[in-house]
């Protein structure tokens, strides 16, 4: 395989996993940097993937510690891996924070089976938990699980590919311009 065919099969892969809840890619580690310059990470489920920008989709809870870390620094690395095929995938890039209420958090809200969109439903994570109950088949619930939805918007602009081998580990470099092009790619030591 030569290295567009890597850059390419990778994003084929992380495209597979958007749609699919038993890919290795189908969840991935968002790490951040908070307000204090610690680093933050969490698993993510991958919602959406698109390799001709180079593109990937999360959605996340607005009162959540990461939306605020992210809406002070964008920043963020997604890493993930397939024990199958023994492969890193280790992107840079940035997020957009689309809040509610805004087309594209109301878009991917539409989108969502009604059981996901009662993930929303409960308290502030991260909060102490007060076990009040929810009745989840009142319409007033899904009004304010959609008043806390956010969806994150990640361009990457590099990828390191790394590929776990007996003996020859594989290392590759992707850069990618504003659109999402690949504007160079080189294989690295690993
Ligand atoms: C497999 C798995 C998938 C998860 N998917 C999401 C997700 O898609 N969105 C999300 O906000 N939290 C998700 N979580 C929870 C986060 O990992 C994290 O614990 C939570 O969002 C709080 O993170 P924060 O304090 O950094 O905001 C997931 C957890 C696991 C174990």
């Amino acid at each position: 395989m030569d290295l567009t065919d890597i850059d390419a099969s990778a994003w084929a892969e992380l495209e597979t996993a958007a749609a699919n809840p038993q890919s290795a890619f189908r969840y991935l580690n968002l790490c951040s940097v908070d307000t204090e310059m610690r680093p933050q990470a969490r698993m993510v489920v991958l919602r959406g993937a698109d390799r001709s920008v180079r593109r990937l989709e999360f959605h996340t809870d607005s009162r959540s510690s990461k939306w605020l870390e992210l809406s002070a620094n964008p920043h963020v690395t997604v890493l993930g891996f397939s024990a199958e095929s023994r492969l890193q995938l280790r992107l840079q890039g940035k997020v957009e924070l689309h809040g509610p209420g805004s087309g594209g958090a109301d878009a991917a809200w539409n989108r969502l089976a009604a059981q996901t969109r009662m993930t929303y439903a409960g308290g502030p994570p991260g909060q102490e938990r007060a076990f009040e109950t929810i009745d989840m088949a009142e319409p007033a619930a899904e009004v304010e699980a959609k008043a806390r939805f956010g969806l994150l918007i990640f361009r990457a602009r590099t990828l390191d590919w790394f590929q776990l081998r007996q003996q020859d580990n594989r290392r590759a470099l992707f850069c990618y311009d504003e659109a999402g092009a690949l504007s160079s790619c080189r294989w690295l030591n690993p």
